[in-house]
């Protein structure tokens, strides 16, 4: 299927291209480098983001990216003046993947699996995952000692804002499923494959990080 087609398909028919993730990603945290893994065709991080690498195993995203007008869109819609990197990789994240570790400003986690798990070697220490929570990867991320949980980011019609406040109140289960081990924690939720309902809920969450692990 033509690249537009698929895009308008996946993402602005939908009204679900997400830009304010990634315009806050580049003005509050200064990313320029960023990884998303399991990205399908969702191209819209290089609106915001310089250099992206993008990473599936679909050979449909393999076909959208290979396709010109996707850098053509990329060179209309970007907010930056330098020329976009784009690289995509057709594989499964899962594997070691020809990236260098602890070297992007960014992970980008949605809708596909647990990319923190598998993905938080290419990340640079004070680097940032921007995670949902559909398949329980911001729950793994917070349970995760590596990663402090800095930030939620929550959708209103096409706004995105960001809140630092009260995040202690998040990542509490409504029901008593989880142990306090953090192992058993992480074991079940790779098991479940998909997030377990809190008591208070965004739409997306951010994680840094750690420099260095006590
Ligand atoms: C539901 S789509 C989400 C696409 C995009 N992240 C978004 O939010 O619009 C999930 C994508 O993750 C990819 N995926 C899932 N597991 C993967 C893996 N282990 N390696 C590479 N890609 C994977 C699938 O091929 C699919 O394209």
């Amino acid at each position: 299927m033509d690249a537009m087609v698929l895009y308008t398909k996946y993402h602005t028919s939908r009204n679900d291209e997400r830009r304010g993730l990634f315009e806050i990603a580049r003005t509050e945290f200064g990313v320029e480098r960023g990884l998303y893994p399991g990205c399908f065709v969702h191209v819209t991080p290089s609106f915001c983001i310089e250099r992206m690498v993008y990473v599936d195993s679909d050979a449909r995203a393999a076909a959208f990216f290979a396709d010109g007008a996707v850098r053509a869109l990329v060179e209309r819609e970007k907010v930056y003046d330098s020329a976009a990197e784009i690289i995509f990789y057709r594989r499964d994240y899962r594997a070691p993947l020809p990236l260098v570790e602890e070297t992007f400003d960014l992970l980008i986690s949605q809708y596909a699996g647990p990319i923190s798990e598998h993905c938080k070697r290419y990340l640079r220490p004070g680097g940032i995952l921007l995670a949902n929570n559909s398949h329980g990867d911001a729950g793994l991320a917070d349970n995760d000692p590596e990663f402090q949980f800095v930030a939620v980011i929550n959708r209103r019609g096409q706004r995105y804002s960001l809140s630092t406040r009260d995040l202690d109140a998040h990542f509490v289960p409504k029901t008593r499923i989880l142990s306090a081990d953090r192992a058993e924690v992480r074991d079940y939720l790779l098991r479940l494959g998909r997030g377990v309902g809190y008591t208070k809920r965004a739409d997306n969450y951010v994680f840094r990080k750690r420099s260095f692990m006590w």
